[in-house]
């Protein structure tokens, strides 16, 4: 039977309740000086603003109902119980086990998961601090100064972005280098400036498979084996993997292979023992307080049935603008330098989680699902693609991440009042008579004349704490959820990434000079040969 989850009441209200929000502008809307008290909530230390969106209160109240007739508080819950969320795979999605309370009571498949996520956090704790206390040393007994972190997507893009926004809590003890991409470029340019016998080589890989991951980290073993030779290897080895056996015979000794079950999905991992880099730079209290931050909104996430929940209303936004505004993309501008790579990490836990066209069941969808997920930091965003944000013919929902903590200096003063400015003037835009009034050149004004009513969710973290940015992480991770079930698909699996890694394993013998496998198509026939030109 056809899915008609957008046609049920709660859909039906929320497309009538949008031809009136249609009609409004956000400059008559942000007059209402109780605007922003009634539409901003919290969730564990973050504040999410959501006064400058299409729409009003009544339309939060809307999507919560959609949201429930969509059955996503029951998924909800059944994800955080450990139940199988991940149908398609045969899983459940328990990353929120990660950093529960560990006297919490959880099971999958009726066996207790909290005695391994314990054991498996407590045992990377001593790891990481017999390694940064100089307990644990290299083969030839100097300290581990630098860990080289080798992995792709979830095994690399969350743990690196975290450990690029604590910065300002790292520890100092060692050097953390993060290598993802095959081309040779990033893992040389990384072992370089590096010493084998005071490096450390931490490979993750939730399979042990990601040919990617597999090539860097031999070549890195190579590397080291020219320095150490074979029996001083193991002091320079560690791995996290669900493949602990894959990870013995790569030479990792069996106390430095870090396990997590296959019920946590890469780009949700970064709680888990994949997040052994975040631990290097900010050490294992910080990692607590990761976990705790996290912890926080997990918390948030069930706590008040049918108080306005930061993190479903988020989550229910892309629907909102997707379905009823028919925006294609997102941008996600966090004002801090060190959130840099925060776009990078939602683009695989957003697209890769929901950018997907069947359901659950296997049926076509006929709705948009996810929207394209893009960023940069600002202020330089507004000196690269604002023009399009702000004038262009796409509709742009921007999300705002701001940290009041940036302080202390005028040009701290500078990106916080940018920050503002921006998010003013994509609301309130400026209008010909505006312009008028202030002696606009009248030819200059249609091109001057910006349309405004563009929206932005502001989520405010009161600092880069590992803490702060833990709760950050889970917010977004927790949204993406509720994107998905509200969509109906399965955020937890990722199929269409499968097809590409068996070409380029089929065109791997092509390319080193082989021949051109049978029916290869002419495109990539004349691209082989254009490979092969001197
Ligand atoms: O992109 C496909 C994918 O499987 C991601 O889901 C995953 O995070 C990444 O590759 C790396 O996988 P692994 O951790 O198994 O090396």
């Amino acid at each position: 039977m056809a899915d008609d989850r957008f046609q049920t009441p709660e859909a039906q209200a929320l497309r009538t309740h949008q031809t009136a929000i249609a009609r409004l502008h956000l400059r008559d809307l942000l007059v209402d000086p109780s605007r922003p008290g009634s539409m901003t909530f919290t969730a564990g230390p973050l504040t999410i603003d959501f006064s400058r969106m299409l729409g009003d209160t009544t339309t939060l109240d809307l999507l919560e109902s959609l949201a429930a007739s969509l059955g996503v508080p029951q998924k909800l819950r059944a994800m955080v119980s450990g139940d199988v969320v991940n149908a398609t795979e045969q899983r459940a999605a328990l990353h929120t086990a990660l950093r529960a309370n560990r006297e919490t009571q959880l099971s999958v498949d009726g066996a207790d998961v909290m005695s391994d996520v314990t054991h498996t956090a407590n045992a990377v704790s001593a790891y990481v601090e017999a390694v940064t206390s100089g307990a644990r040393r290299g083969a030839t007994d100097d300290r581990l100064t630098d860990v080289v972190v080798i992995g792709i997507g979830g095994s690399d893009l969350g743990p690196r972005m975290v450990t690029a926004a604590t910065r300002s809590h790292h520890t100092g003890r060692v050097r953390l280098h993060f290598v993802a991409n095959v081309d040779p470029a990033e893992l040389d340019a990384a072992l370089a400036p590096l010493d084998p016998t005071s490096t450390l080589v931490v490979v993750i890989s939730k399979t042990f498979t990601t040919v990617e991951t597999l090539a860097n980290a031999a070549a890195a073993r190579s590397w080291l084996l020219d320095s150490v030779g074979e029996t001083g290897l193991p002091n320079h080895l560690c791995a996290v993997t669900t493949a602990v056996d894959a990870a013995a015979a790569f030479g990792v000794p069996a106390d430095a292979v870090f396990g997590f079950r296959d019920w946590v999905g890469g780009r949700f991992s970064l709680s888990s023992a994949v997040g052994i880099g975040i631990e290097f730079a900010v050490g294992p209290s910080g990692m607590r307080s990761l976990r705790d931050g996290m912890r926080s909104v997990d918390d948030a996430l069930l706590a008040d049935p049918g108080q306005p929940n930061a993190a479903v209303l988020l989550g229910m936004l892309d629907i909102w603008y997707t379905q009823y505004f028919g925006t294609k993309t997102k941008a996600v501008i966090p004002y801090a330098q060190d959130l840099a790579l925060l776009p990078s990490h939602l683009q695989q836990l957003q697209m890769e989680s929901n950018g997907k066209s069947v359901t659950v069941d296997g049926q076509p969808v006929s709705w948009p699902t996810s929207p394209i997920v893009w960023g940069a930091p600002g202020t330089n965003g507004q000196h690269a693609f604002f023009q399009l944000l702000h004038q262009g013919t796409n509709l742009v929902p921007v999300d705002f991440i701001g940290v009041p903590s940036i302080s202390g200096s005028e040009r701290a003063d500078l990106l916080q009042a940018n920050l503002l400015a921006q998010a003013a003037a994509l609301s309130l835009g400026r209008t010909a008579a505006d312009l008028r009034a202030s002696g606009a050149d009248e030819s200059l004004i249609p091109h001057k004349e910006m349309p405004g009513n563009r929206p932005s969710t502001l989520i405010w973290l009161p600092d880069l704490s590992p803490f702060s940015v833990g709760a950050l992480v889970a917010l977004y991770e927790h949204a993406t959820a509720v994107a998905g079930f509200a969509w109906g698909v399965n955020p937890f699996d990722q199929w269409g990434v499968e097809r590409g890694k068996e070409l380029a394993s089929d065109l791997l013998p092509a390319v080193a000079g082989g021949i051109v496998p049978d029916g290869t198509d002419a495109s990539t026939a004349a691209s082989l040969q254009h490979l092969r030109r001197p």
